[in-house]
Formats: C-alpha cells, sequence, structure tokens
C-alpha cells in the first residue's frame, strides 16, 4: 500500500490518513471518532426529547424520531466492515448502504418526521393527519430506498434481475418526494389560509424553508435524480455532470435548507418580536438568495455542462467525455467558470445575510438579557 495521495507516509495511511474510497476517504480512527461523535449526538437528541414522549399526543412521533435518529449513527457503522484489501465489489456494498441510504433513506425519514413534527407542534396540522403522512412516507422511503441501493451498482459487477429490480423500486422514490411537495404546499395554506395564524405569523420563514425542502426533494432529489436514473440513461451519463447537477440540487436543497430551517426555529424562539424585526429582512434575503443562487448555478452551469458532457458521449465516447482535455476545453470549461454567477449570488445574497441575521438576533437577544 502506497503512503497517502502524495506517498509520503507510508504505514500510516489507512489509519490515519485517506483511504481513497469517494465520500468515505478519510482515515479509520477519523471514522471510529465520528461514530462516537455521532452517538454522542443522538444521546444529546434523546435527552432533549423525553420530555416529549411523556405527552401523549407526540408521543408516537417522537418514538419515531429517536428512530430516524438513531440509525443515522447505526447505518455509517457498514463504513468499518472492510479494510484496504477487501474486494472492490464487497466494499462498493457497504460504501452505497452508507451514502445511498444516508441520503434517500434515514436522513428523508428523519426530515419527514422532524418537519411533521414541527407543523403538529405549531398546531398547523393535525395529529393524525401528521402520522398518517409520515407512516406512508416512511413505508415508500424504505421500500424504493433499500431494494434501489442498486442504482449506484448497475455496472459493478450486478446481475440482470438486481438491476430491474433496483432501478424500478429507485424511479418508485420519486413517489414520496411527490407526495412531500404536495403536503409541504398544503401546509403551506394551512399556515397562511387556516383560523388561527399566530403561529404561522411567528414561524413565517422557518416555514419557507421548509417548504424550500418540499421543493428542492421534488427538483432535486425527484426530478434530476429522475433524469440519470435508468440503467439505459445511466450506462452513457454515471459520474458526469449531471451526477453533480442532481448530487448538488438534492444535497443542499434537502438537507441544507432543512438545517437552516431548524436554525431558524431556535433563532426565532429566543428572540422577542422586537428583535426578530431587525433580523427579518436579512432572512428574507438570505431565503431567496440560497434559493435562486442554487437554481442559478444548475441552470447556467451544472446543467448544461451535463448535457453537452452527454453529448459527447455519443459522440466521441465515454472515455473521451471524462478526460482531462475534454473537461478543461472551450464551451465545457466556459460552463465551469460560469458557476460563478451563482456561487455569488449564493454567497453574498444567501450565507452572508444568514449569518448576519444570527448575529443580530443573539447581539440584541444579550442586549435584551441584560437589562
Ligand atoms: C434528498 C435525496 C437525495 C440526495 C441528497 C442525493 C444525492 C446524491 C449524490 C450526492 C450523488 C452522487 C454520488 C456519486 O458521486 O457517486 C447521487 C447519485 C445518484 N442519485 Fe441521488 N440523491 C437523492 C435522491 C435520489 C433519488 C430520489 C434518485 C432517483 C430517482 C436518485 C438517483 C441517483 C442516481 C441514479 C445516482 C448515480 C448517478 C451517477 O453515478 O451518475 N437520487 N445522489
Ligand atoms: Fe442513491
Amino acid at each position: 500500500m502506497g503512503g497517502g495521495l502524495s506517498g509520503l507516509w507510508d504505514g500510516m495511511t489507512f489509519w490515519l490518513g485517506s483511504q481513497g474510497w469517494e465520500y468515505l476517504e478519510i482515515g479509520r480512527a477519523w471514522q471510529w471518532l465520528l461514530i462516537v461523535g455521532l452517538l454522542f449526538w443522538f444521546f444529546l437528541v434523546v435527552r432533549n426529547t423525553v420530555p416529549a414522549l411523556k405527552r401523549p399526543p407526540v408521543r408516537k412521533l417522537s418514538i419515531m424520531f429517536l428512530i430516524a435518529a438513531f440509525s443515522i449513527p447505526v447505518f455509517y457503522l457498514p463504513a468499518v466492515f472492510f479494510d484496504n484489501t477487501t474486494n472492490y465489489t464487497i466494499v462498493d456494498t457497504w460504501r452505497f448502504w452508507i451514502i445511498h441510504l444516508w441520503v434517500e433513506g434515514f436522513f428523508e425519514l428523519f426530515a419527514t418526521t422532524m418537519v411533521a413534527l414541527t407543523f403538529i407542534e405549531l398546531g398547523l396540522v393535525s395529529k393524525q393527519m401528521g402520522l398518517r403522512l409520515i407512516f406512508l412516507d416512511a413505508t415508500l422511503i424504505f421500500m424504493g430506498g433499500i431494494i434501489g441501493t442498486g442504482h449506484h451498482w448497475y455496472f459493478s459487477g450486478m446481475t440482470q434481475p438486481n438491476m430491474m429490480l433496483s432501478s424500478c423500486f429507485s424511479a418508485l422514490e420519486v413517489v414520496p418526494l411527490v407526495v412531500l411537495c404536495v403536503e409541504a404546499w398544503s401546509f403551506r395554506k394551512t399556515a397562511l389560509l387556516g383560523p388561527d395564524q399566530t403561529m404561522a405569523k411567528k414561524f413565517y420563514w422557518p416555514l419557507m424553508f421548509m417548504l424550500g425542502v418540499g421543493f428542492w426533494n421534488f427538483i432535486g432529489a425527484g426530478v434530476l435524480g429522475f433524469l440519470i436514473n435508468m440503467p439505459i440513461v445511466s450506462y452513457f451519463e454515471v459520474g458526469t455532470y449531471l451526477t453533480s447537477n442532481h448530487g448538488h440540487a438534492a444535497m443542499f436543497g434537502v438537507f441544507g435548507m432543512l438545517s437552516l430551517a431548524l436554525c431558524l426555529m431556535v433563532l426565532r424562539e429566543s428572540a422577542s418580536d422586537e428583535v426578530w424585526a431587525k433580523a427579518e429582512k436579512w432572512i428574507k434575503c438570505s431565503f431567496w438568495g440560497l434559493n435562486i443562487g442554487l437554481m442559478l448555478m444548475l441552470v447556467l452551469s451544472l446543467m448544461p455542462a451535463g448535457f453537452l458532457q452527454l453529448w459527447d458521449v455519443f459522440s466521441s465516447g465515454y472515455w473521451h467525455a471524462r478526460s482531462v482535455e475534454f473537461t478543461n476545453s472551450g464551451l465545457l470549461s466556459f460552463f465551469g467558470y460560469f458557476r460563478m454567477p451563482g456561487d455569488l449570488v449564493f454567497i453574498f445574497f444567501g450565507a452572508i445575510p444568514f449569518f448576519i441575521a444570527s448575529w443580530k438576533v443573539w447581539r440584541f437577544n444579550s442586549k435584551t438579557s441584560v437589562k
């Protein structure tokens, strides 16, 4: 075994350096540290969820939430099921048990439960409706998600029946995403037109970020994931810009937006109305900046680059479309640089305003508490 990417650190690479497996590169020692960290996070989550377990209206959902949270550290464990001499197909099996099932299984369940719990707590949907939707979604997510893991293995020695099953089931994953998007939209209507608007008004921006989760789940994961999902499409495009196009839209769109929504819930809860009024315009700017920035990254750069690369696969062959000469040349390189407008909008109108809003709430909160 060589010593890391530069060959400088013989022997220790596997434990402390880079293992070289995409997405699970970090050395084994850090992976164990991550597992311990995630278990500690789960402990913190349990500690804060115990009071909810004692309240019958949210008891069932809270148990579901804890199961979803626990499955995140547990399903990182396959990362230690192989070492540096294991057969490639076995490594890839466990690798995608993590990569795919985290985002298309447990995170998705966690996100759905979290959103439903929040809406029930705010009184925007009834307990029954929230529970029903979450069980339906969970069933659909796992039916599609687990067998669907095979959409990452089409061409790593999978048999034809496997290929058939995994392509059908991963195509089915789009169903819960559409359901979620429709739900998010009806939640919004309920929130804005319902009889009691106090909560909906108070938590307007966290709710909008959650609506963003529904939107990107549909577009990023559903539409752009579906675009590259069938074996016949995957055969030509696997690992091209169309993959990044989907990965970015789904990853930031769904889980980035969700974490910001949860941050905002906490910020809103901790701020008085006056303090919130000072931060609100920055949050509004951030919401649009992040969404428009992400959309521009896709529309101006990743998507056209992806189609251009796909065209080159057809005309010159896959080997050519993935070569450095091609990806650094002409129009493709232009689209690479054309990531900048979207990135700049994302940073200056999205990320920075979000930081300013959080800073304002924190500063004015500490001022008021001094009084
Ligand atoms: C929120 C949910 C999702 C997230 C965060 C997500 C994220 C990602 C990421 C980061 C990759 C790149 C993996 C790599 O580089 O090898 C990927 C690949 C892929 N995703 Fe998703 N995804 C989601 C949902 C979906 C859904 C619902 C489908 C199918 C309808 C799908 C189909 C695919 C396929 C086929 C690939 C492999 C593409 C290739 O290697 O070219 N994804 N996904
Ligand atoms: Fe996947």
